[in-house]
C-alpha cells in the first residue's frame, strides 16, 4: 500500500476527533519520574504527535500547558486541514500541525521531551514502522519519553480471526460505508449465530462485540471510520512484545514502562505465578513478554526511552513523596474507624478496591475522597491526614516517626496505583480546572469548540466526557457570559421551541410552574455535574 493511498484514504474518510488519557505528558512525565528518570515539566516542554490526524490528543495540551510547544505531524492534509482550522479559532499560538510523511523526518525538526504515536505503528507498511522508531530515536531529548501503541501477539491472533472473517464478509461491498455498516452488521450476526454457544469462541464473540461497539460508541458521528481504519485497514498487523523492543533497541531505545502501570506489576499476581514467571523469564522484556501470554494480550501502549539511560526499576519511595495524589475511590464502610488498626477498604468505580489497616493511610484515603477529584502535594496530603488522626490523639513530633510514616504512606499509595489508577493517580501538575461554580461559569473553550459537532468532549484532565442533550446544551452557553437566570431563560426558551417535553406518570408536563420546577432542577443538577466533570476553568 503506498502512501499517497493512505493519505488519501484519511484525507477521504478522516479519523475521529479522540484524545487518549495516556499519551498525556503529565502521565508520561509521572511514569518515567517512577523509574528514575529526570523528564521535562509537562509545563515547559515539546512534544511531537506523529500520525496526528486532526490534532485533536494534542490540542488540549497546548491549552492546558501554554509554555510548552506542540508539532502534530500527518500524511492526510485534510486532516491537518481541519486541526489548522480548530487551532486558529481557538488562538492558540503554542501549537502547529504539518503535513508531512513520517519517512521525511529528519534532525532538522527538533528535538522533543515527549514523541507520542498513537494507533499508527501497527496500521503502516514496514519501512514506515522503522521510520516511526527512528523519530523516535533521533528526535528525543536526552531525557525524553516517547509512547507508542501496537497490536500484540498472542491476543490479536483472535482479533485477527474476526477481522479476516469481517473482510470476507465484505470483499464485494462497493463503498466504504456499504463495507463499515456490513462488518458491523456480520459482527452481530455471529454474535447470535454462532453455533456453539457454550464455547469459548462464543464467549470471545461477546467480548469482542462488546469492545467494538464501546469504540464505535466513543467515535460518535464517525464510527465508520473507526472500523474501516483500524478493524478494516489493509494493513493491520501485530507482533509480539519482544519482538517490538528489539527493534527499539535496534534503534537505541530501550523499554520503560507501559502507560497502564498497573498492567505490567508482576506483584499483583499470585505468588507461584510469580516464581514461575521469574523462573522462565531472565530479564525485564522476558518478564513482560510471559505476562502477555498470561493475560493474552492484543494491544500495548509503551514507553521508550534512550538506550544509554540506567534505569531504577525498583522504584524508590521517595519519588512518590514528590508527586501530587488524587483518587476517585469511596470508603467501603459508611462509619469508618480511621484511628484504629482495624482494617478499612476503599473501593473505585472499576470495582478495584484497596484495604489498609495503617490509620494514617485511611486517613489520607479517607481526605482524598472529600476532595476528590482534586490533587493533593504528598507533603500536605500527609499532613492533612495527620491532622484527621490528631483530633482522635496527639501524633508523634520526632522525625523518625514522622519519616517512618511517610514512608508507609508512600508504599500504600503506591501500591494502590499499581491495583487501579482509579484508586490513586500521581501527577506532576495541578490541572487548570476548577471545582466551583462561578456566577458566569466557563467551559474549557476547547471542549466547546468540539462540542459544535460531537457529543464527546476533552475534559482538562484529558478524559472522554459524553454530554447528553442538556449537558450539550448548557456546555455551549458556558463561555462565561451566561449566569444561572441566563442559563434558565435559555432553557425555557428551547423548551418553548418545542425541542423536548416532560411526563409525570405517563402523562404529558403543561402546567407551567410545574415545568419551571422541573427545568430548574435539572439546571442545578447538570450545573452540579459540571463541577465534577473537570470542565469548568476559572
Ligand atoms: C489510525 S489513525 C490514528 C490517528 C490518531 N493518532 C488517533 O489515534 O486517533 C493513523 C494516522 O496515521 C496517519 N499516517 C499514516 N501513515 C503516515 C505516514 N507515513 N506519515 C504520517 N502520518 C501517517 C494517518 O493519516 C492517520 O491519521
Amino acid at each position: 500500500m503506498s502512501q499517497s493511498t493512505i493519505a488519501a484514504s484519511y484525507d477521504a474518510i478522516p479519523y475521529p476527533n479522540l484524545g487518549y488519557s495516556h499519551t498525556h505528558p503529565d502521565h508520561l512525565a509521572t511514569l518515567a519520574t517512577l523509574l528514575g528518570l529526570n523528564p521535562a515539566s509537562p509545563e515547559k516542554c515539546r512534544v511531537l504527535e506523529l500520525g496526528t490526524a486532526s490534532g485533536w490528543n494534542i490540542i488540549p495540551f497546548a491549552y492546558a500547558f501554554p509554555e510548552s510547544q506542540f508539532v502534530g505531524i500527518d500524511i492526510s492534509p485534510i486532516q491537518i486541514q481541519e486541526g489548522q482550522a480548530a487551532i486558529q479559532a481557538l488562538g492558540l499560538q503554542n501549537i502547529r500541525l504539518e503535513a508531512c510523511d513520517i519517512l521525511e523526518i529528519t534532525s532538522d525538526l527538533g528535538e522533543f521531551d515527549y514523541i507520542i504515536a498513537h494507533g499508527v505503528y501497527s496500521w503502516v507498511p514496514t519501512d514506515v514502522r522503522d521510520a516511526l522508531i527512528r523519530v523516535c530515536k533521533q528526535n528525543l531529548s536526552p531525557n525524553g519519553v516517547a509512547y507508542i501503541s501496537y497490536n500484540t501477539y498472542p491476543g490479536s491472533y483472535m482479533t485477527r480471526m474476526v477481522r479476516e472473517m469481517m473482510l470476507y464478509h465484505t470483499r464485494n461491498a462497493a463503498t466504504p460505508f456499504e463495507k463499515a455498516e456490513g462488518a458491523r452488521d456480520f459482527m452481530a450476526f455471529l454474535r447470535e449465530n454462532n453455533t456453539i454457544p457454550e464455547s469459548g469462541f462464543a464467549a470471545f464473540l461477546n467480548t469482542y462485540s462488546d469492545m467494538l461497539q464501546q469504540r464505535l460508541e466513543h467515535a460518535t458521528s464517525r464510527s465508520n471510520s473507526v472500523i474501516l481504519h483500524d478493524e478494516l485497514a489493509e494493513i493491520n498487523d501485530a507482533l509480539y512484545f519482544h519482538e517490538f523492543a528489539s527493534h527499539a533497541a535496534h534503534h537505541g531505545l530501550q523499554y520503560l514502562v507501559e502507560a497502564e502501570f498497573p498492567t505490567v506489576m508482576v506483584s499483583n499476581l499470585k505468588d507461584p505465578v510469580i516464581d514461575a514467571i521469574k523462573e522462565f523469564a531472565g530479564d525485564i522484556i522476558e518478564t513482560e513478554q510471559y505476562l502477555d501470554f498470561l493475560r493474552n494480550r492484543n494491544f500495548r501502549k509503551t514507553l521508550l526511552c534512550h538506550a544509554e539511560i540506567e534505569l531504577e526499576r525498583t522504584i524508590k519511595l521517595e519519588r512518590v513523596t514528590t508527586f501530587r495524589v488524587s483518587s476517585m475511590a469511596r470508603p467501603v464502610n459508611n462509619e469508618l474507624d480511621i484511628a484504629s488498626v482495624a482494617p478499612e477498604k476503599f473501593g473505585a468505580s472499576d470495582n478495584a478496591t484497596f484495604t489498609t489497616d495503617h490509620p494514617l493511610s485511611k486517613a489520607a484515603f479517607f481526605y482524598l475522597s472529600e476532595v476528590s477529584p482534586q490533587s493533593i502535594p504528598f507533603r500536605s496530603l500527609f499532613i492533612a491526614a495527620r491532622n484527621i488522626l490528631a483530633e482522635f490523639e496527639p501524633q508523634p513530633e520526632d522525625a523518625a516517626s514522622i519519616n517512618r510514616e511517610a514512608q508507609i504512606l508512600a508504599a500504600n499509595l503506591l501500591q494502590a496505583y499499581s491495583y487501579s489508577t482509579n484508586l490513586i493517580t500521581f501527577s506532576l501538575t495541578a490541572p487548570r480546572y476548577t471545582t466551583e461554580l462561578s456566577e458566569y461559569p466557563t467551559v474549557s473553550p476547547v471542549a466547546r469548540y468540539l462540542a459544535r459537532s460531537s457529543l464527546l468532549v476533552p475534559n482538562i484532565r484529558h478524559e472522554r466526557v459524553e454530554l447528553d442533550a442538556i449537558s450539550h446544551f448548557l456546555l455551549l452557553k458556558l463561555d462565561g457570559t451566561n449566569n444561572r437566570v441566563d442559563l434558565m431563560n435559555a432553557l425555557l426558551d428551547l423548551f418553548g421551541k418545542g425541542s423536548f417535553a416532560f411526563q409525570i406518570n405517563n402523562e404529558t408536563v403543561t402546567d407551567t410552574d410545574k415545568i419551571k420546577e422541573i427545568l430548574e432542577t435539572q439546571l442545578n443538577l447538570t450545573m452540579e455535574w459540571f463541577t465534577h466533570a473537570a470542565l469548568l476553568v476559572s
